[in-house]
């Protein structure tokens, strides 16, 4: 494995068990991503995107297969990958959830580990037009706004890898542009992985990833 590679994922699958059936959402999954890189992922609603990404994040164990991480095999148990994931790799949920005791501030900066995150909060949060809201608990917020938050938590620590779950979905057209051009400026020397549903939001990606029933389509 070259130096420039941050993720590589070996045939990963997952199995939900739902009463007595069981869902195949992943299914022989092996993508590498590498430094630098921004890449797309898409495929139908249920297709297993956000399966894929919490396989990469370490959030779930692979039913099968393993996913490396700057050469590190993850845990087998998200609370043993908690740090790892905490160090290098920035996560949006589909959902965005923020704690509702905390304001927009204290939720971005709720996993910080350095002293340089608050800083580079408030750079982003101008960035994204979040600048007056930093003071503002979750409810008080919009939609957009939430995601917007969610956001800024995940790039407090400058990770490695960002991976994003529709990080523009609730958003207008022209916020949605705004939010990708700061992920992409904030991963040049990292990578992302967007999951969405809009096209648009993919203008200058690496590559598309296309997944179609758990399986990644050859493209
Ligand atoms: N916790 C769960 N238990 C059982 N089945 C699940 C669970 N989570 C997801 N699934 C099933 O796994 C499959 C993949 O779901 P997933 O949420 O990964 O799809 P998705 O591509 O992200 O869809 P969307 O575009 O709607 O967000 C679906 O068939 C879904 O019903
Ligand atoms: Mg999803």
């Amino acid at each position: 494995m070259t130096d420039d590679v941050l993720l590589h994922a070996h045939e990963l699958s997952l199995e939900y068990l739902d009463g007595s059936r069981r869902v195949r959402a992943v299914d022989e999954v092996s993508l590498t991503i590498r430094r630098g890189e921004f890449v797309g992922l898409v495929g139908p609603s249920g297709s297993g995107k956000s399966s894929l990404l919490f396989l990469l994040a370490g959030l779930r164990a692979p039913t099968s297969g393993h996913v490396e991480l700057l050469g590190t095999v993850l845990p087998q148990k998200a609370d043993l990958s908690a740090a790892l994931r905490r160090r290098h790799i920035g996560f949006l949920f589909q959902e965005p959830f923020l704690v509702p005791y905390l304001d927009v501030r204290e939720n971005a900066l709720s996993h910080a580990l350095d002293a340089e995150a608050e800083a580079r909060l408030l750079t982003l949060a101008e960035a994204i037009g979040m600048g007056t809201m930093l003071s503002e608990r979750p409810h008080r917020l919009s939609g957009g706004e939430r995601q917007r938050a969610s956001l800024l938590r995940a790039l407090a620590n400058a990770p490695e890898l960002v991976l994003a779950d529709e990080p523009t979905a609730n958003l207008d057209h022209i916020t949605g542009r705004s939010v990708m051009a700061l992920l992409r400026e904030q991963t040049r020397d990292a990578a992302l992985l967007v999951v969405t549903h809009d096209p648009d939001m993919l203008d200058g990606a690496d590559r598309i990833l296309f997944l179609r029933d758990g399986k990644l389509q050859k493209a």
